[in-house]
């Protein structure tokens, strides 16, 4: 998602930000922008799309001697990508580069506005320096007005701001989002929002934490935290491991993935999940309009999310809903009626199945929405609409956060239709959108959960296969749950409905079958502990992933006790994503890179 630099110094300025913005490219972006202070003068350049627009408009400028310069990558999620919207945002004679959200920007625009302020970007950062210069016109004290305004933003942010008035310093806050500083000898700092962008010029770093403000001078570093107390730096040598800085202190890119889900998804639900009602600000008024059926089509996990997801839109949304495979569909010579919303879901927006069935779909007149996490791919550019699923670059060829994402957003697609054809109640919708509200904190992964993955994980590296059995919106989650192992350990594992298993697979029952059973305490709790009663009754091995404990399984997953199914379904996911790690890694395989699979499959 978006990433922060900035430096005090007497390098060349713009190449340093450049290259440290180059570092931090992997996390995605839609823009970028830098702002120099240099011999009194500010420069300011920003561009949309990559970082090559932005070097190629920077490319005849030069800075001498000392100076400060922040920049920024932008993923969009107040505004769109444009060159207005992307950071950095100015007032008078200060820019300002933030990452997070400040919750409380349109009390503060407000506010503002009314004082007289004007604005020129649809974003909540620029709030930040219109508020520090409106507190700087009564102090005449740069770091007095930066720090009155840190105290009234509410929200996550890592935030640097410079000042004509103050030209030899960086004004620096860190709450929720990450931020560092380091230095390598004197008279020179620098800032980033990961490591990755200042190994090779820093030696040391302090990582700074929540609360955290203060600023650098080319003579000193001050660091306040949030009571105001002055507090020394605690400085760190870096690692010189650009790659491994990368994946966080994580192994595995997929691993590190998995637990950035809560913040990831915090992001899908931003500005989507609202007080009483779910609004997409992306989709037009009459996308929904003499639409009697919705059609989701998909490949691999995009599948599996489009299988979950019909639940929903059945269920909640009472919307005829039908699920196809992409590359089963283009070649069945489907009936299409206009009355169809046709529906693609895709991380990549590339997939060569799906996009082609879009291009059917269009052909024969249909509606169309992407449901996908790259912007301006080939599906988004197609489709007449698309939401975008804000998982940021999904690195690891095993989907995690690209599915979870997916899984929000349908969840509230289903909601939104919902609202649309009066099928819900206030109290049911309520419902939802209070679990909705408790996923960020769902997903973040419990340390002890996965201790005691990691543990289980051992028993499970031989047999004669899987089976991942689940009822209803589990049944989708449970094939996902298959596939996942399936694509990283090369382990046999087909995913069934529960229900279904003693019309044939119960046969191959033994000791060596292992069966990963899935029972949510809020669904269909009896009829799925019957259906493991059959098999443990055969003997197969049985791992339950559950809240209660079933006395006949082998082994036991524990998930908290939660009063929805949806919540016990992000929760078992987490679960799942996190098996297929473990047995991977002890199985010694490339966790990030399966043998024969890519992430985008641009081919039939
Ligand atoms: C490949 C990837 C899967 C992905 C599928 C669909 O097989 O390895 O992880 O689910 O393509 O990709 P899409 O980008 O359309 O979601």
């Amino acid at each position: 998602m978006c990433g922060i630099v900035g430096y005090l110094g007497e390098k060349n300025i713009k190449e340093v930000l450049l290259n440290g913005l180059k570092e931090l490219e992997y996390r995605g972006y839609d823009s970028a922008g830098i702002a120099v202070l240099n011999n009194d003068r500010f420069s300011i350049f920003k561009a949309v799309g990559k970082l090559e627009n932005l070097i190629e408009k920077t490319k005849e400028f030069q800075t001498q001697g000392f100076g400060i310069g922040i920049g920024h990558t932008r993923w969009a999620t107040h505004g769109k990508p444009t060159e207005i919207n992307a950071h950095p945002h100015t007032g008078e004679e200060s820019y300002v580069v933030h990452n997070g959200i400040i919750e409380n920007y349109a009390i503060l625009k407000n506010m503002l506005t009314k004082a007289g302020v004007k604005f020129l970007s649809q974003t909540d950062t620029e709030v930040i320096v219109h508020l520090f210069e409106y507190y700087k016109k009564n102090t005449q004290n740069s770091f007095e007005a930066f720090e009155k305004t840190v105290q009234n933003l509410e929200g996550a942010y890592a935030i640097l701001l410079v000042t004509k008035d103050a030209p030899d310093r960086i004004f620096f806050a860190k709450k929720g989002s990450p931020l560092l500083v380091g230095k390598s000898k004197e008279q020179e700092f620098y800032f980033a929002s990961s490591d990755t962008a200042v190994i090779g010029e820093a030696k040391e770093v302090h990582y700074f934490d929540d609360g955290d403000y203060g600023y650098v001078s080319k003579e000193e570093i001050r660091i306040f935290d949030a009571s105001g107390k002055e507090k020394q730096p605690h400085w760190q040598p870096l690692s010189t491991n650009k790659l491994s800085a990368q994946k966080g202190g994580f192994r595995f890119f997929m691993e590190k993935e998995i637990y950035e889900q809560a913040t990831v998804v915090a992001d899908t639900l931003l500005g989507r999940l609202l007080e009483d009602h779910i609004a997409f600000e992306e989709l037009d008024e009459t996308l929904f309009d003499q639409i009697n059926e919705i059609k989701l089509c998909a490949c691999g996990t995009s599948y599996h999310a489009a299988l979950a997801s019909s639940y929903l839109f059945e269920r909640v949304a009472k919307v005829r809903t039908s699920v196809e495979i992409a590359s089963e569909f283009r070649y069945k010579e489907p009936l299409l009626c206009k009355d169809t919303l046709f529906v693609v879901i895709s991380q990549s927006g590339e997939t060569a199945d799906t996009l082609e069935t879009l291009k059917m779909a269009k052909a024969a007149g249909l509606k169309t929405l992407a449901i996908c996490n790259v912007d301006n791919s080939s599906m988004v550019r197609l489709a007449d609409a698309s939401i975008l699923t804000r998982a940021g670059i999904e690195k690891g060829v095993a989907s995690t956060k690209a599915f979870a994402t997916q899984m929000s957003v349908l969840w509230m697609l289903s909601l939104f239709v919902a609202q649309k054809q009066n099928s819900i109640t206030k109290e049911v919708l309520q419902e939802h959108l209070q679990t909705l509200r408790t996923l960020p904190k769902i997903l973040e992964v419990n340390p002890s959960m996965h201790e005691r993955i990691r543990r289980l994980s051992k028993r499970y590296l031989h047999g004669h296969g899987f089976f991942f059995i689940g009822r209803d919106i589990f049944f989708p989650l449970a094939l996902e749950g298959a596939l996942k192992l399936k694509e990283i350990s090369y382990l046999h594992a087909e995913g069934y409905p529960s229900g279904e298993m003693k019309h044939g697979p119960i046969a191959l029952a033994d000791p060596e079958l292992f069966t990963i059973a899935l029972l949510p305490k809020n669904l269909l709790f009896e009829k799925s502990r019957s259906n493991i009663e059959e098999l443990s009754a055969r003997d197969a091995t049985i791992c339950v992933i559950s809240s209660e404990v079933y006395e006949k399984a082998d082994d036991h997953i524990s998930i908290a006790p939660q009063p929805h199914y949806m919540q016990e379904f992000f929760e078992m996911m987490v679960a799942l994503q996190l098996l297929s790690l473990e047995i991977s890694v002890r199985l010694g395989n490339d966790v990030d890179m399966p043998r024969n699979l890519a992430k985008s499959v641009t081919v039939e």
